[in-house]
């Protein structure tokens, strides 16, 4: 138990009265006034470098969000996470994540079962067949070999392997397509299954309760289709689940042998590292997702053995609560300067505002501070065109997280370093700005009207506001050394164990969901009322939407 509630808490309270004085701070005095500034404030780990130096903060700040962090008791709880112990309290499940990459003998009983052992017997499994998929051995029901992966799966069943397969798609079998099929607007099917050769054709379904509507409209169209062209039995050669609901599956039809399960421990956007990464493990190899391993392995141990203050999840965390509940920053942007990690702001997203989008405590009271901030982002340099000038001249600053990857293998011609540029460039522009002096300096220089004349001095005035920039805006750079497996996992895994030390900050339950499940009952309500003969009543629904849903059984 927490001796105060965070508002009372004698650090939060510290944090609050410094931030009085540090909020009028400049970044750009900050730099002037310590030349160490960037080794001071930077790290590795696990083969990740952080530059964090472009923060609205000192020595003193750091150290009073380090006692917050303390106070909190982050170490003990990291703790209880990693022994298993059932921190996901709404659901009583232990939370066990790490568990999916560390070795073998990792010791944790849970309810009576070693979780290693159970683990690895899982990733043997689903390396043996992603082998035979890989090398042309494990044949369709019309005895050819697979040339195309669907995974079917929504949320964490999508995100991570979607995600994943892109980031290193460089790395991937050159001869197997992947396709991702999530919605349940049969567009996408649509569109997708005219292009497939059935005969071909692997379909992975994804569901942890192998229960979610989307993906099981999904499977089952899937199922059809291959039933249509290969014939009653082809589903056993053409279909393999992952879940943790083996009756459900082989219900839907799929034989025991093609069934690869996780367990409840393991929530659904943690699950990538589970066998819902099935389709990376086509894709780059049993022994790429074991380095994937490996890499978010290496950061678990850094995250627990590592002091507080040298602790890299823990520094991006209780950045992130500074800007959150200090300076009221509502969101926080995610900048990856590298195309292949496109799909990174959308798996964050759901990674953290579906961990820490919660307004209770623990023990069930409002929460007194802002909690999850809205995540969202999109690849440098496109969002340089797109959304880059609110994060410069916009009325609330939007803090940023710069990530992106030293070594490019092949690439044409200036491409790679005219990338970095441009990432170091955005948030030494963020963080320096642009003085009206330094506005009008450069307008009385470059503006093509007679220099000194009424005209010029009056254009001058009227464009500086425009011209000038506050700068201050605040924002950390990660740098992997290369796109390698290990690389994406140790970077996957900074943000979960991020997104946890936030969660155990504002005393909130990161692990349960429930606040999807209200949207998800009302849309069978008005599906029924959709295919209903008679209309719906307003005691059934409100006015807005039996309106609509009259509108919409009227058009059909
Ligand atoms: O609706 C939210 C959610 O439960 C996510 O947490 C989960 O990742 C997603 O749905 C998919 O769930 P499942 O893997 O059980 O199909």
């Amino acid at each position: 138990m927490r001796q105060f509630a965070l508002t009372d808490s004698p650090a939060y309270d510290a944090l609050r009265t410094h931030h009085a004085y540090a909020s009028a701070w400049h970044m750009r005095d900050l730099f002037a006034a310590e030349p160490g500034r960037f080794a001071n404030l930077s790290m590795e780990a696990a083969g990740l470098f952080l530059d964090y130096s472009k923060n609205r903060v000192s020595a003193q700040t750091m150290a009073l969000l380090f006692a917050l962090a303390k106070e909190r008791g982050v170490a003990h709880h990291r703790e209880r996470m990693f022994a298993g112990e059932k921190i996901n309290t709404t659901e009583q499940r232990a939370v066990l994540h790490v568990a999916l990459r560390a070795p073998r003998d990792f010791g944790v009983i849970v309810d009576g079962r070693d979780v290693g052992a159970d683990v690895h017997a899982v990733l043997d499994r689903i390396s043996a067949f992603a082998e035979r998929v890989r090398s042309g051995e494990w044949l369709g029901a019309s005895g050819k070999p697979v040339k195309t992966i669907v995974n079917i799966g929504i949320g964490g069943s999508f995100l991570g392997p979607k995600m994943a397969h892109h980031a290193l798609r460089a790395s991937c079998h050159p001869d197997l397509a992947f396709h991702f099929v999530s919605n349940v607007d049969a567009s996408e099917l649509e569109a997708l299954l005219p292009k497939l050769d059935p005969h071909t054709t692997l379909f992975i379904v994804a569901s942890k309760t192998f229960g979610t509507a989307e993906t099981m409209l999904n499977a089952h169209a899937a199922r059809a289709w291959t039933i249509e062209h290969c014939g009653a039995q082809s589903p056993a050669r053409h279909f393999v689940a992952v879940s943790t609901n083996l009756e459900a599956v082989l219900e839907f039809g799929i034989n025991e042998a093609n069934i690869f399960g996780f367990w409840d421990w393991v929530g659904g956007r943690y699950s990538l590292w589970s066998a819902v990464g099935l389709a990376l493990v086509l894709a780059i190899g049993s022994s790429g997702f074991k380095s994937f391993l490996a890499g978010a392995h290496a950061m678990d141990r850094h995250f627990q053995e590592t002091p507080l203050e040298r602790n890299m999840p823990v520094i991006l965390a209780m950045l992130g609560i500074w800007y959150r509940n200090f300076f009221g920053y509502g969101s926080l942007s995610i900048a990856p300067y590298w195309q292949d990690l496109q799909y990174l702001p959308g798996y964050l997203q759901q990674l953290d505002m579906e961990s820490n989008g919660k307004r209770v405590t623990q023990s069930g009271e409002p929460v007194q501070v802002a909690t999850a901030p809205v995540i969202w982002g999109d690849v440098g340099t496109n969002g340089q065109h797109a959304y880059f000038q609110l994060l410069h001249q916009g009325t609330e600053p939007v803090p940023v997280d710069f990530i992106t990857v030293l070594k490019k293998p092949a690439t044409l011609g200036t491409h790679h370093t005219a990338l970095l540029a441009n990432c170091l460039a955005q948030s030494a522009a963020l963080m320096r700005g642009k003085t009206a002096d330094e506005a009008r300096a450069e307008l009385q220089a470059t503006l093509p009207i007679e220099s000194g004349s009424t005209e010029h001095n009056a254009t001058i005035e009227q464009l500086v506001p425009h011209k000038t920039f506050p700068g201050n805006r605040p924002s950390n750079t990660l740098l992997l050394p290369a796109m390698t497996p290990d690389a994406l996992g140790a970077l996957i895994a900074l943000y979960e164990h991020k997104t946890f030390v936030q969660g155990v900050v504002w005393d909130i339950n990161s692990f349960d969901q429930w606040g999807v499940e209200l949207g998800k009952a009302l849309a069978k309500d008005v599906e029924a009322a959709l295919m209903a003969s008679s209309k719906p009543t307003h005691a059934e629904h409100d006015s807005s939407t039996a309106g609509l849903i009259e509108l919409i059984r009227a058009t059909r």
